[in-house]
């Protein structure tokens, strides 16, 4: 018996009693920080014997068969008033097939994945996220930042790639560096103390002509005590009345203050690499769409992004992500093998969202009634936008200097395909980009 034996044992036990399971009003599965399980049932129900010999006998049956992974009988089971307060912040998945039952998981960490905002109704957001660091996901963002900013849009950007820093640098130079960044927000307001280094956290980019960059760097000019604070930055803030604001939800108040400060047209956002909390935000809690996934073709990239997938479809959230993802090939080699090399990509990406979040298509059955898309079909989101590996990026001493002296053709040969998605799937095209 080890952890990933724990949700198909109870779930068996569960369905060998459905026929009392089926007069609870709601039934939680605690897993708790470490990996044991509990059950947490209505207060009422205390009252009804039949359920609570039920109750029982499933308190004794956890521990025979889940061992070290549930608590002893004595203790299996708890009985709270409120499904709600039982959950006690932390998110509650259903279980499949078994209508009354929710899995809520405790996670010493505060980024869950499962949990998917809906898309926000302001300016776009756009998340450039990759399971793997170093795959020019920056350079892309400062690239299409620039685009937008050459086209009259105003575009606030967000360096959250907290614990590596850098895409600040390569959009301001160093005179132009705030005093603030989103860290030391995040510390101030856990003391309501927010305001003061509001103002001072954007910066403005000498990069555009016609439209605006704003700058929202993940430091300020001096980091000061960047590390204390980066420690502080996921701490959920506990109000007055006793209720916890998560840490997610802080960060989405401050691009709401920002949005509403600045009126961008777009937001973009750099995340950071991997199955990381802050990157758990970006992808999931500020309504972005899209969030483009970047990819370099490769088993751990795939690897990487199924665990990611294999997780929301488990969670049964596969329909409110799948439509805001985009698989974007990253610094595609620039070389003969290049198409052969999108085509495997495209491939693989079929494969993985075909595998775990598109709609399984049973035989008869016609395509167009389930949500899922030919392998060959171009506007799918595992058909990569393409961004091409360019000599003139690769092992930049200063991008931010690169980008002084671009021209608008060399961002269209490496970049055109994704800056040209982001438009059309943002509407933003119909804002003369
Ligand atoms: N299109 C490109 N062609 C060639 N080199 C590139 C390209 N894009 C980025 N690079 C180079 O690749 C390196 C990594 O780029 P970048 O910092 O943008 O990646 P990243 O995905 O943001 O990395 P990290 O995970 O560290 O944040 C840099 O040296 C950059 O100059
Ligand atoms: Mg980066």
């Amino acid at each position: 018996m080890t952890f990933d034996d724990i949700l198909p044992t109870v779930r068996t036990i569960l369905d060998e009693r459905r026929g009392t399971l089926k007069s609870l009003e709601w039934l939680l599965i605690n897993r708790d920080l470490y990996g044991r399980v509990r059950l947490i049932a209505p207060e009422a129900v205390q009252r009804q014997e039949s359920v609570r010999e039920f109750l029982e006998a499933l308190a004794t049956e956890l521990p025979n068969r889940l061992g070290p992974h549930a608590y002893s009988a004595e203790a299996a089971i708890l009985y709270e008033a409120d499904r709600e307060l039982a959950c006690q912040g932390a998110p509650s998945i259903p279980i499949e097939d078994l209508g009354n039952v929710w899995l809520v998981d405790r996670l010493a960490t505060e980024g869950n994945w499962a949990q998917i905002a809906p898309e926000t109704q302001g300016p776009p957001r756009i998340v450039f996220f990759s399971i793997k660091g170093g795959v020019g996901r920056s350079t892309a963002l400062a690239a299409t930042a620039w685009w937008l900013a050459q086209a009259g849009k105003r575009v606030l950007v967000l360096d959250l790639d907290l614990e590596s820093p850098g895409l600040s640098s390569s959009l301001l130079p160093p005179d132009r560096q705030p005093k603030y960044g989103i860290t030391d927000w995040l510390v101030e307001d856990l003391v309501d103390n927010a305001d003061v280094v509001f103002e001072s956290l954007i910066a403005t980019s000498g990069l555009s002509h016609d439209g605006e960059i704003y700058v929202v760097p993940a430091h300020g000019a001096d980091p000061g005590e960047y590390v204390a604070k980066l420690g502080r930055v996921w701490m959920p803030k506990i109000r007055p009345d006793g209720t916890r604001e998560p840490w997610s939800s802080r960060l989405q108040r401050l691009l709401q203050a920002l949005v509403e400060r600045l009126r961008p047209d777009v937001v973009l956002i750099d995340s950071r690499a991997g199955i990381d909390e802050v990157a758990s935000a970006c992808v999931t809690d500020l309504g972005a769409n899209p969030v483009l996934l970047f990819a370099l073709e490769g088993s751990q990239t795939w690897t990487g992004y199924r665990i990611l997938f294999e997780h929301w479809r488990r969670a049964g959230v596969a329909e409110l992500v799948r439509e805001r993802l985009q698989l974007v090939a990253a610094v595609t080699p620039d070389t003969e093998a290049r198409l052969n090399y999108l085509e495997t990509l495209r491939e693989n990406g079929y494969d993985l969202f075909a595998s775990s979040l598109y709609d399984e298509i049973r035989p008869g059955e016609a395509v167009g009634d389930r949500w899922h898309f030919d392998a060959a079909d171009d506007t799918a989101p595992h058909a990569p936008w393409e961004v091409r590996w360019h000599q003139s990026l690769a092992g930049l001493r200063s991008l931010h200097g690169r980008l002084t002296e671009i021209d608008a053709n060399a961002v269209r040969t490496i970049f055109g395909p994704m800056i040209d998605g982001i438009v059309q799937t943002t509407g933003l095209e119909n804002k003369n980009v």
